[in-house]
């Protein structure tokens, strides 16, 4: 239903097609306004959360989103309480993992009608990050649907609730929106998974993009053409600039994201090094005060005045709650689709 694999996974939003993905946006709004089909499509179903990587909100608002359905869900968090487990093909387990994941999941699959599963990249694999190859090996083993909870590339359901948040505040009217993803100084380098997904998430909807970053922080280049098709075909546009205040200049979204980037994987200590000489990019009020009216978005956490001002974040610009309601809303969207 969501892809054509043997199972109807959520993976990412390049697997799902156009009209299933507006489906899941209205369905997420009408989930908010109690106006959803009514029922208990969970009744009688369960879910086992896995998590490789912390969480907040992924984590409750999955478990919320279950209950609410009326499905049981169970959490686990890898290597504390279960075993360590081993990845990859032809692997000779003869060191600290007890357990390969292959079995692991094959097993989840026998006791849950679907499984959710966060696993970061690896920060030191391009290839097998851009790939999602940690994912795919997952949703390869699984018999039965795998929601990703955020991967190393992409983290659909934050961006199916982000594009709820703004079909909900634009009341419908998005297409002529200018959405910057704007890239932000943060002390680590953090994964892409959000930033890919919002850039995807903007220009499926026909938003004019602008993607503003460091020389030094460019995204994968096969995902910026995918972006680029995606906003051409909803006659949307996707910009990159490399001058912050230019982009938000007439915003009607920004949408503030760290990342590390391809540079991470080449060359690390230059990417920190380029990372702390952009400490200035920073979402502030006088940035915000030259957008057309602008809304500010996080996909949270978010580090108060090194990635965003206080006064930004406090003011009544700031949507980053509703995104974090909108969390729920899109999971029980996602999971009254997989059990309809
Ligand atoms: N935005 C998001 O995925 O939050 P968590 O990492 O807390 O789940």
């Amino acid at each position: 239903m969501l892809t054509k694999t043997k199972a109807p996974h959520f993976l990412n939003g390049p697997s799902i097609d156009n009209d299933t993905w507006r489906a899941l946006v209205e369905s997420a709004v009408a989930h908010r306004y109690g106006t959803a089909s009514a029922g208990q499509p969970g009744a009688g179903r369960s879910i086992a959360l896995m998590f490789f990587n912390p969480s907040l909100r992924t984590r409750t608002s999955m478990e919320q989103a279950a209950a609410q359905l009326g499905a049981d869900a169970t959490t686990l968090v890898a290597g504390q309480g279960t075993w360590n487990f081993a990845w990859g093909d032809e692997v000779v387990m003869d060191g600290e993992e007890a357990e390969h994941i292959h079995e692991a999941i094959g097993v989840l699959a026998r006791y849950y009608d679907a499984l959710g599963v966060r696993v970061f990249a690896s920060g030191t694999d391009y290839e097998l990050d851009r790939t999602d190859a940690r994912m795919q090996q997952i949703a390869g083993s699984a018999t039965v649907p795998v929601v990703n909870l955020e991967s190393a590339f992409y983290h659909p359901c934050q961006a199916l609730a982000d594009a709820a948040t703004l079909t909900d505040h634009f009341d419908g009217a998005v297409e002529d929106k200018k959405f910057v993803l704007t890239w932000t100084y943060h002390p680590k380098a953090l994964p892409m998974a959000v930033p890919n997904s919002a850039l995807l998430m903007a220009s499926r909807l026909g938003m004019d993009v602008t993607v503003a970053r460091p020389p030094s922080h460019a995204l994968d280049a096969s995902l910026m053409n995918q972006a680029e098709q995606a906003a051409r075909a909803q006659d949307g546009t996707v910009t990159t600039t490399e001058d912050i205040d230019a982009a938000v200049d007439d915003a009607d979204v920004v949408y503030a994201k760290s990342w590390g980037g391809p540079l991470v994987y080449t060359d690390p200590d230059r990417e920190a090094a380029e990372r702390e000489a952009h400490r200035h990019w920073r979402v502030t009020a006088d940035r915000m005060a030259t957008t057309n009216d602008g809304i500010f978005m996080h996909c949270l956490p978010a580090r108060r005045n090194v990635v965003v001002d206080d006064a930004v974040l406090d003011s009544p610009a700031a949507q980053h709650l509703l995104q974090a309601e909108y969390r729920l809303h899109a999971q029980k969207a996602i999971l009254a689709r997989l059990w309809q």
